[in-house]
């Protein structure tokens, strides 16, 4: 193995807590990030490019989506050499520069794994199917068919249609969870583990400070590949969303060994400091608590909040329930590539601005590492499309709107492409006003970028942010949360009306409010009022 590049970037590195205690993380959606080559797609160079503009607004790390070789029937997660730069993207070379630049300047470089299912042209699958009787061929999920000739159960794909797909050379069917070009792997299998445990050594080899785990909560299926509960009524031409939620995903996901593997990948990558961060969707906060537990993930996204629609009460009860049930466990987010962008999905306009900057500014303070999606803190809404490129919309006859919307490239400034490409962008880009770049922004002391930024520095000024014991303020209404931490305390109002709130003690003084200008009575006694929609951090001696 070669000398770790991340030990001689990393020198400098704080090392006496793991790093991602108090950081700020940031997606970056590779293929649409920073084009350096014209040809219309984001590469690695592009991203170290823009390293700077990253520094500036003070983000900690950055989560690259997967940019390794891959078909890309489903843009990347369906990767078909798992230690490799896909052409599209770069190289190995271009990668290490990634890194190193990154260090440089202080910020950690996480990349995705993609451990549930590789490509349909990845070679352990091709060997697979070429040989029924070889050793690849139990790495993956075959079944025979039910005595009519159809899927071996009820499983569904999230992407539409049934999770198996019939092999006509075997006769068997493999599972896939998402699309036919995605075959799950076999968890059960050791040689998988352990290939996986390779591919983790071989990134951080290279210097990579931790991973995002792409379906986390699917890896194990179970022995018996029973039928799961179906729970409302399938119709035809539903979401495939709506149908896959149709049923109780009480076999294909969420299996108590998927913890083990994670413990053992823990005994990988701990030693070497580097965070697993998951992408789990476990139904209840105990069950999600179940992987970030004692040398399990690190952190666990909380996704939940990329689902919801603008409903504070609902929110502010989830958000509460998951932070008690693993206070530090927890990566807030409130977007990512798969959802609609919050300042849409909150509202849309004015409101969906002040909207998505109150929830973040709450994000802040829970304890765990929160993370930006690429272009939040612009306060971007979604692009505007005229076709679809998402697999999951063009396979369903646009029964879902699918996930382009907060796919489009990032809008850097007011030339050809917003600044993202030179060329042909792969996605319908549409010009974005001049307010919305971050060229635009970045001459604007008034524009959402530098609200963002002073939030981010609030957070690395006041530790007691995200270190002290958190102790939660009963309020009256469900729609307004309040929060003391050592020296720090936090109000968000998500209601429609001005509230007040008693903090227990005098003395407080505003440090940020998530509506510059926003009025809001001082604590020279104990109670703070705060203005609709909005979220104030008070500090104190
Ligand atoms: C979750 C990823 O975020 C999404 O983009 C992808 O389609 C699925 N996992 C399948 O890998």
């Amino acid at each position: 193995m070669r000398a770790s590049t991340s030990e001689q970037a990393t020198a400098g590195f704080d090392r006496t807590e793991p790093w991602w205690r108090g950081a700020v993380g940031y997606e970056i959606y590779v293929r649409s990030f920073a084009d350096s080559t014209g040809d219309g797609v984001g590469d690695l160079a592009g991203i170290t490019g823009r390293l700077d503009y990253l520094s500036w607004l003070g983000v900690d790390a950055l989560w690259l989506t997967p940019f390794y070789p891959s078909p890309g029937h489903d843009h990347g997660y369906d990767v078909s050499d798992y230690c490799a730069v896909s052409s599209r993207h770069g190289t190995l070379h271009d990668f290490d520069v990634l890194v190193s630049e990154a260090h440089r300047r202080g910020l950690r470089v996480m990349v995705d794994i993609v451990p549930n299912h590789t490509s349909i042209e990845h070679e352990w699958f091709a060997r697979a199917r070429r040989d029924q009787g070889g050793p690849d061929r139990d790495r993956y999920l075959w079944a025979d068919p039910t005595p009519d000739g159809g899927p071996p159960n009820n499983w569904l794909s999230h992407f539409g249609g049934p999770a198996w797909t019939l092999d006509e050379a075997s006769g068997q069917y493999w599972c896939h969870l998402f699309l036919p070009e995605q075959p799950d792997l076999n968890w059960r299998n050791p040689t998988v583990r352990d290939d996986f445990d390779s591919i983790l050594e071989w990134w951080m080899d290279r210097g990579v400070d931790g991973f995002r785990v792409d379906v986390a909560h699917g890896l194990v299926k179970d022995t018996q590949l029973r039928d799961n509960p179906q729970i409302a009524p399938v119709v035809p031409g539903m979401d495939p969303f709506d149908a896959f939620n149709a049923f109780e995903h009480r076999h294909d996901m969420d299996q108590s060994e998927n913890v083990e593997i994670f413990r053992r990948w823990n005994q990988v990558c701990a030693p070497r400091q580097a965070m697993l961060l998951g992408e789990v969707n476990a139904p209840w906060p105990n069950r999600m608590a179940r992987y970030v537990g004692a040398g399990a993930l690190d952190q666990a996204f909380f996704l939940q909040s990329a689902f919801l629609g603008w409903d504070p009460e609902t929110l502010l009860t989830m958000v509460r329930v998951m932070h008690d049930a693993a206070p530090h466990g927890i990566s807030w987010v409130l977007s990512n590539h798969d959802r609609s962008r919050p300042v849409t999905r909150l509202g849309g306009g004015e409101a969906g601005v002040r909207r998505s900057l109150a929830v973040s500014t709450l994000f802040m303070a829970l304890g765990g590492t929160p993370f930006l999606f690429q272009g939040e803190e612009l306060a971007l809404a979604d692009g505007v499309l005229r076709d679809y490129h998402d697999p999951v919309s063009v396979r369903n006859d646009g029964a879902t709107s699918g996930r382009d919307g907060c796919r489009t490239p990032m809008p850097w400034d007011s030339s050809a492409q917003n600044g993202f490409s030179a060329g042909d962008p792969w996605i319908d880009s549409e010009p974005r006003l001049p307010e919305q770049t971050v060229a635009g922004q970045q001459a604007d002391p008034d524009a959402p970028v530098h609200r963002y930024r002073s939030l981010l520095d609030v957070r690395r000024q006041h530790p007691d942010m995200w270190r002290a014991p958190l102790e939660w303020i009963e309020t009256a209404n469900p729609q307004v949360a309040a929060l003391r931490r050592g020296t720090i305390a936090v109000v968000a109002n998500l209601s429609e009306r001005r509230t007040s709130v008693r903090l227990g003690s005098p003395g407080w003084e505003p440090a940020f409010t998530s509506q510059q200008g926003s009025r809001f009575d001082t604590p020279a006694h104990d109670t703070v009022s705060v203005p609709p929609e909005t979220t104030i951090v008070l500090t104190r001696e």
